[in-house]
């Protein structure tokens, strides 16, 4: 049985990468498995700090009280991707990166000695064996074209979840969203049509 993280980023309620991220979870799912999901566009976790910077550089018996607590809902994020075996991701393209709930997210698992570690010939990811999928939700047309390299979310993604160890990452794009109702419907018709092939395989 498969144990599916579900993060989703977006503040909006009517969120299309929110909307999409979570039938992904519901079809990988619907053969069985677990689905725990972790908002972080309406509950963000903080900012790198201070004490949070110290705090990860310290082994957990040496920190002072504001240190430990500065990294306890990180350790929570660790271990919660760390049980997972899929990981799926719901993100807007938010002035060409992605939502800073999820650049937070990031930033508090993205952690030396759980998530990653320097070996004799670089970095080694820690996170296991995973798949993740990225939803995507731009108001232009960033999979091909001249646009394309202007795509720095998933760039970014592909990049720092290959540093922690997942490097079968799919993107699944509702792209296209500002070019009307038609189009943002078709977005959402093409997404729906990957989900329906995920969930049937
Ligand atoms: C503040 C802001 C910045 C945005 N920046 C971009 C952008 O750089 N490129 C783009 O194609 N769309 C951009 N958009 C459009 C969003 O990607 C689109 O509305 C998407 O659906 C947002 O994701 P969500 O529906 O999950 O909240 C932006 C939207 C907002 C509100």
């Amino acid at each position: 049985m498969s144990k599916i993280l579900l993060v989703t980023s977006s503040p909006r309620h009517d969120s299309l990468s929110t909307a999409i991220a979570r039938e992904t979870a519901a079809g990988l799912a619907a053969s069985g498995g677990t689905i725990t999901t972790r908002d972080v566009g309406l509950a963000p976790p903080a900012h790198i700090d201070d004490a949070f910077s110290t705090a990860i550089r310290k082994a957990p018996e040496d920190r002072s009280e504001a240190e430990a607590s500065s990294v306890r809902l990180s350790d929570e994020l660790v271990a919660e991707l760390l049980s997972a075996d899929t990981l799926v991701i719901g993100t807007g393209l938010i002035n060409f990166g992605v939502y800073s709930g999820l650049k937070a997210w990031i930033d508090n698992i993205a952690r030396a000695g759980l998530t990653f570690k320097y070996g004799e010939s670089g970095p080694v990811g820690l996170v296991g064996a995973k798949k993740a999928y990225v939803v995507l939700a731009s108001g232009g047309v960033y999979s091909s074209g001249a646009a394309s390299a202007l795509d720095h979310a998933t760039t970014y993604l592909k990049t720092v979840l290959g540093f922690i160890g997942i490097a079968d990452v799919e993107v699944i794009r509702v792209e296209g969203v500002a070019y009307g109702p038609d189009a943002a419907e078709q977005a959402l018709s093409s997404a729906r049509g990957r989900i329906a092939e995920l969930a049937a395989a």
